[in-house]
């Protein structure tokens, strides 16, 4: 196959993504939160902090078009030990269909224990989330975090993008540290991520 071919076919796939993420946020803006999807700079980036030599599986919150499982995946996670929650149907269908092996559940990542099912007492490494946190009140959002805590060891992180300049979840210093991982120009629009950890 030539060089223009394979760019173009590169290219093309690319804009179906975009234009399934676009679908996907104009039938349910407020469960999407963003328009386009996670760059592949941000992806990798959240992806970093994952442990593939770990025994533990990886849980994944909102993984809509892939970006993100791609990089976990690229990171080195074998596709057996991600397990992905996707809200929308949509999305969810597409996920089966694009990532085999990779466990997707369609259902709501603020019900952890009805939607990980027989999952719900797996411990995992660490959890990557882009779930629009910033369209739900803050008591959920610290539920959330506090919930995913209690599913990884101490220390392990729990990564979050954002698009605030300010960490999406109110500081509990006696319950959780946050950090900053990175702020990522290369993405639409230009992203924050963050990390919380279970204080000792
Ligand atoms: C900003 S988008 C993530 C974009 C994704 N990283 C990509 O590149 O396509 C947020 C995703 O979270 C999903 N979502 C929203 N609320 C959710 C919930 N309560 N549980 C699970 N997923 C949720 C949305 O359907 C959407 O796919």
């Amino acid at each position: 196959m030539s060089l223009r071919v394979k760019v173009k076919e590169r290219l093309g796939k690319k804009f179906d993504e975009e234009i399934r993420f676009f679908k996907g946020w104009i039938s349910n803006t407020r469960a999407v939160g963003s328009i386009i999807p996670t760059s592949s700079v941000a992806a990798r980036r959240m992806a970093s902090v994952i442990d593939p030599r770990s025994h533990r599986p990886v849980l994944e919150l909102g993984p809509g078009t892939g970006a993100i499982t791609k990089a976990i995946l690229e990171a080195g996670m074998a596709p057996d030990k991600i397990v992905s929650i996707e809200f929308s149907t949509d999305f969810y269908n597409h996920l089966v269909e694009r990532f085999e092996g990779v466990k997707f559940i369609n259902g709501d990542a603020f019900d952890l224990d009805n939607t990980l099912g027989p999952l719900k007492d797996v411990q995992f490494d660490s959890v990557i989330s882009a779930v629009p946190l910033l369209n739900f009140p803050m008591h959920r959002r610290v539920a959330l975090i506090e919930d995913l805590l209690r599913r990884i060891p101490a220390g392990r992180p729990v990564v979050q993008i954002s698009y605030g300049p300010v960490s999406p979840v109110t500081a509990m210093p006696d319950r959780y540290q946050i950090s900053h991982l990175d702020f990522v120009v290369r993405n639409i629009p230009p992203a924050q991520l963050w990390v919380y950890r279970k204080t000792n």
